[in-house]
């Protein structure tokens, strides 16, 4: 392999994807192991694991790709994942806080702006933004010991601009369904939470990033794919497997003088 390839190999290193058994945390997985790398897949206690994750166990392996629980806004939790983490794979030397919560349109109830019980509000701040916080503070402790690191915090194009209430006008529910509004708050601060452990951890060696993805095909409706996607200059929704490569650039020695940036990934939404 020619040197600048090199750079992009995870080989040997140890990296922890929260909110690990959700749709992108096998992507992200994926990408790591392929990439080299060891993965700890974290998630709550009362969540199963994806069919994904065990699909990618059986085939790397269970010492390359290990199972653990924790709650991203408990940090006992957190403390004990990170030392078996430390005593069966080693140091950790990359953090994916990919661990999030989001409300998809309910067809039964949805609540006026002015509406929006508090708890919903401070419930996806908790998790978005103190949750990275912590996990940040307790794995980016594993990282300091041996001065070496990358924390690539999953933000969104939310964090930038606003959702377009339009892409769900044709959900027909009184009152009409609206993106929770601590959503994008609470990825807009970790960009800048993000920038704060970077200024602070530079030193030590160790980078912090966010990675922006824009929408995500799933299982939306067609109506909801199709406003969408006229709303992206490239056309279309993301595919998973675009966010592999922007996420081994991050994690690896390619990006080595990037830090406390954000990386969008959205086919150009944001730029319009
Ligand atoms: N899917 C998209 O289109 C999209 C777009 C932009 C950004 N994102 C971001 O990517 C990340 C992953 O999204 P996803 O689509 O895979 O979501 P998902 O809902 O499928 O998965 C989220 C995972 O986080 C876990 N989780 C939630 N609260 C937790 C907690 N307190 N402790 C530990 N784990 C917890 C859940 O159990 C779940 O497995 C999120 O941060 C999301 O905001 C997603």
């Amino acid at each position: 392999m020619n040197a600048v390839l090199e750079q992009f190999a995870l080989t040997g290193k140890v990296a922890v994807v929260t909110g690990g058994f959700g749709k992108l945390g096998s992507v992200w997985s994926r990408a790591l192991l392929e990439a080299g790398a060891k993965v700890a897949l974290l998630d709550k206690p009362d969540i199963l694991p994806s069919e994904e994750a065990l699909t990618l166990q059986r085939q790397f392996g269970e010492e390359r790709l290990r199972f653990y629980q924790a709650d991203v806004i408990d940090r006992p939790s957190l403390e004990i994942a990170c030392h078996h983490i430390e005593d069966q794979l080693g140091l950790v030397d990359v953090l994916v806080n990919n661990a999030g919560i989001d409300q998809p349109p309910a067809k039964v109830r949805n609540d006026r702006l002015q509406d929006i019980p508090f708890a919903a509000f401070t419930t996806v701040m908790d998790v978005n933004t103190a949750g990275s916080f912590l996990c940040m503070q307790v794995f980016g402790g594993s990282m300091l010991k041996h001065a070496f690191g990358s924390i690539i915090n999953i933000g969104s194009l939310y964090a930038s601009v606003s959702p377009d209430a339009r892409f769900y006008d044709h959900i027909e529910t009184d009152p009409p369904f609206i993106k929770p509004p601590a959503y994008g708050a609470s990825k807009a601060a970790l960009v800048n939470l993000s920038r704060y452990f970077a200024t602070h951890w530079a030193p030590q060696g160790i980078r912090v990033n966010v990675l922006s993805p824009g929408g995500v095909e799933g299982n939306q409706d067609e109506a909801f794919k199709a406003k969408f996607q006229h709303r992206v200059p490239m056309g279309k929704m993301a595919q998973v497997d675009d966010l592999a490569g922007p996420l081994v650039f991050l994690a690896s020695d390619a990006s080595r003088y990037v830090t406390g940036t954000e990386l969008i990934v959205d086919g150009g939404f944001t730029a319009w």
